[in-house]
């Protein structure tokens, strides 16, 4: 079983990395096979400074969904009003909710609360597959922020689970936690450069995923690989990045014997062109 054909079981698959390793490509990639295998993709990303919509050429999401091509959407969300929806839809009335939301306990218990945020995010992609007879997609692509390890993302659920310990807000994260846990519903994917400090990381990484969380990644992609220069005099700076980006992934896959895809660092612009390239190059790589 190829790891796309994994990947297509999925209801969530969360994309992590590194911030500037392809963790938005990788996302876009993934969103436009797992479309073309007729599932309904919806890509959710969570960083202010959008650039899912460039790479696949719509226009800005600025909080709404966009259609992005057959089968495939996208949608940039801010953590803070996803929050604030929640909210709204826990306290239906209109003025009472409002007021929560303007109240200054309400930031302060966003900013302070373990995992909150994080778990908010989750939550939007759960109700996005589980809002009543048709929901809006079969799976959601979810290219996680770049800010701390991916770990944390992954962990909050259970974290807030245990800190809230019940009630309405403990129980919901109970209910994602243990959908994280399920191996049939959620994947992670992630992203890497073969160089040095990324593939340190995602050494690391790899390590707490499967030892604290118990969570074993679906798919590691290692992105913008040199191309192997053409054999005789010159070329020497090519030369070495090549055998640098050979010896990381030999580094790489002394440690990690699951489904691994290198993709090549192409001399295209960020935008639809490059990652239907990306595409073509993963289902060679992934038979
Ligand atoms: N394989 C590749 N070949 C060429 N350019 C790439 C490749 N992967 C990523 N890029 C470019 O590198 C930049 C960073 O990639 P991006 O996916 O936005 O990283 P991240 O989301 O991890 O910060 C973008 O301009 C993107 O188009
Ligand atoms: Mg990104």
């Amino acid at each position: 079983m190829s790891a796309l054909d994994r990947l297509a079981e999925r209801q969530l698959v969360v994309v992590t990395g590194k911030g500037g390793v392809g963790k938005t490509t990788l996302a876009s990639v993934l969103g436009r096979l797992l479309a073309a295998r007729g599932r309904r993709v919806l890509l959710l990303e969570v960083d202010p400074r959008e650039s899912l919509h460039q790479a696949l050429g719509t226009e800005p999401s600025g909080g709404e969904i966009v259609a992005a091509g057959p089968g495939l959407w996208l949608q940039n969300l801010q953590p803070a009003a996803v929050i604030e929806g929640l909210v709204h839809e826990k306290v239906p009335i209109g003025y009472l909710a409002r007021k929560i939301v303007e109240s200054p306990a309400f930031h302060h218990f966003v900013e302070g609360a373990p995992g909150l945020k994080e778990t908010a995010l989750l939550g939007y992609a759960y109700r996005t597959l589980h809002a009543g007879r048709r929901p809006r997609a079969d799976l959601v692509i979810l290219d996680a922020p770049a800010t701390g390890h991916g770990a944390t993302l992954l962990a909050a659920p259970g974290l807030l689970a245990q800190a809230a310990q019940g009630g309405q807000l403990g129980d919901m994260a109970a209910d994602l936690a243990a959908f994280l846990a399920d191996p049939t519903r959620c994947g992670v994917a992630l992203a890497t450069l073969a160089e040095e400090m990324p593939i340190q990381e995602t050494l690391e990484l790899l390590e707490v995923l499967q030892t604290k969380l118990g969570l074993r990644p679906d798919l590691v992609v290692a992105n913008g690989l040199y191309p192997v220069p053409p054999a005789g005099p010159g070329l020497e700076l090519l030369r070495t990045r090549r055998r640098l980006n050979e010896a990381e992934l030999a580094r790489l896959t002394a440690a990690w014997e699951g489904p691994l895809v290198s993709l090549p660092l192409l001399p295209l612009d960020r935008g639809p062109a490059l990652i239907d390239r990306l595409a073509q190059v993963f289902l060679e790589e992934d038979p």
